[in-house]
C-alpha cells in the first residue's frame, strides 16, 4: 500500500507530463495554464487511495484519475467566469489572461478531454464508470445553476443551500471515491459506502472552502478574499447571518446585499464585521464537525481493515484545518 504522499507525487508527475500538442495553441494554453497552477489534487488523489484499499497496481488508473482532474479544472474555467473571480491558486484566472470566449471554448475542450481520459480506463468498468461520471457531471450542472440562481434571492433555506453545495462539490468526491473502488472491483457495498464518505467529506470540504473565502489568509489562500460577499453568494455563513441577526443587523445586512454601487472593499469590511458581530463562524465550524462525523462513519463501515483506511481518515483531517 502506498502513502499518501506517494500517491500524490504519481498523480502530479503523471500530470505535469501531459502535452496538449493539438492546434490552435490558443486553445489548448489555456488548458496546459491552469493544469500546471497545481491545486491540491484532492479528487484524483481520493480516486486513487479508494483504489489502493484494494489493489496496488495503481498506475493502471491514472488515466481516469487524470480524467477526473481534468474534468474539476475545466468547472473551475467556467466557475471563475460565473463568479467573476480574477485570482485562481495564486494566479490570475484564464478569463483575465486571455479573454472570456478562451475560458469558455478552452473549457468546453477540456471537458471532452476529461471524458477521453476517463473512457480510457480498464474496460471491464467502462460503461459503469461512464454512467457515474456522466450523472455526476449533470449533477454538478444542477448544483452550479442553484448557486447562480441563489445569487439573487434573500430566502434561501439551510436545506437548499445544502443541497446545492451536494450537487456543486460532494457528488464529484463521491464519485472520484467510488470510480476508484468500482475500477478496483470492490463490492457495491463498500463502493456505495466510499461514495456516502466523499458525501459527507464533500458538504464539509465546501463549508471549509466559504469559511476561508472570508476567513482565509490572502497570502496563501490563491483566491481574492470577499468574492463570496461580493457575489451575494448564499452560503450558510450568510444563511445564519440573516436568521440569527437583530433588527438592526439585519437591516445593516440587507442594505449592502440590496446595494447596486458600493466600493468592493467596504462591502467585505462591513458584511465580515456583521458576521463577526452575530457569530456565524463557530456555527459553520460546528456544522463542518457534524458532517466530518458523519464521514467517518461511512468510512468506518467499509469491509477493509481500519489500518487500511487510516489514510482517508487522516486526510479528512488535514482538509478541515487546510488554509486553502
Ligand atoms: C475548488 O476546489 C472548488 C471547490 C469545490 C471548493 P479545490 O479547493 O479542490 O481547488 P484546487 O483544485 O485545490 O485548486
Ligand atoms: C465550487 O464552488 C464549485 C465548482 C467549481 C463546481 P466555488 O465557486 O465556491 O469554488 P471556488 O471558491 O471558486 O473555488
Ligand atoms: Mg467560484
Ligand atoms: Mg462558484
Ligand atoms: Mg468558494
Amino acid at each position: 500500500m502506498f502513502t499518501t504522499n506517494e500517491l500524490l507525487e504519481k498523480i502530479n508527475r503523471h500530470i505535469s507530463e501531459l502535452k496538449f500538442t493539438r492546434q490552435p495553441e490558443g486553445l489548448y494554453e489555456p488548458v496546459s495554464y491552469v493544469l500546471s497552477l497545481g491545486g491540491k489534487r484532492i479528487r484524483p488523489l481520493l480516486m486513487l487511495m479508494a483504489y489502493n484499499l484494494y489493489k496496488e497496481d495503481v498506475e493502471l488508473i491514472f488515466s481516469p484519475a487524470t480524467g477526473i482532474e481534468v474534468y474539476h479544472n475545466y468547472t473551475l474555467l467556467h466557475d471563475d467566469l460565473m463568479d467573476k473571480a480574477e485570482m485562481r491558486r495564486g494566479k490570475s484566472t484564464v478569463h483575465k489572461v486571455w479573454n472570456e470566449n478562451a475560458a469558455i471554448l478552452s473549457g468546453d475542450a477540456m471537458l471532452v478531454l476529461a471524458y477521453q481520459f476517463m473512457a480510457a480506463c480498464p474496460s471491464a468498468s467502462l460503461k459503469e464508470v461512464l454512467d457515474l461520471f456522466s450523472m455526476t457531471a449533470l449533477e454538478i450542472c444542477e448544483g452550479q445553476q442553484m448557486d447562480m440562481e441563489f445569487e439573487s434571492r434573500k430566502d434561501v433555506s439551510e436545506a437548499e443551500y445544502l443541497e446545492m453545495i451536494r450537487l456543486k462539490t460532494s457528488v464529484l468526491l463521491a464519485c472520484s471515491l467510488k470510480i476508484g473502488a468500482v475500477l478496483a472491483g470492490a463490492s457495491q457495498e463498500d463502493a456505495d459506502r466510499l461514495y456516502d464518505f466523499g458525501i459527507n467529506l464533500g458538504v464539509a470540504f465546501q463549508l471549509k472552502d466559504d469559511l476561508l473565502d472570508v476567513y482565509g489568509n490572502p497570502e496563501v489562500f490563491g483566491k481574492n478574499i470577499g468574492g463570496d460577499i461580493l457575489c451575494n453568494k448564499k452560503t450558510y455563513l450568510l444563511i445564519k447571518a440573516f436568521e440569527r441577526a437583530d433588527e438592526q443587523q439585519r437591516r445593516a445586512l440587507s442594505f449592502w446585499i440590496d446595494a447596486d454601487t458600493y466600493v468592493p472593499e467596504k462591502k467585505i469590511t462591513a458584511v465580515t464585521a456583521l458576521y463577526d458581530e452575530i457569530g456565524v463562524k463557530n456555527l459553520c465550524e460546528s456544522l463542518m464537525e457534524e458532517y466530518t462525523f458523519r464521514a467517518r462513519a461511512a468510512l468506518l463501515s467499509v469491509a477493509v481493515s481500519d489500518e487500511r483506511k487510516q489514510a482517508l481518515k487522516e486526510l479528512m483531517e488535514q482538509l478541515m484545518f487546510r488554509e486553502v
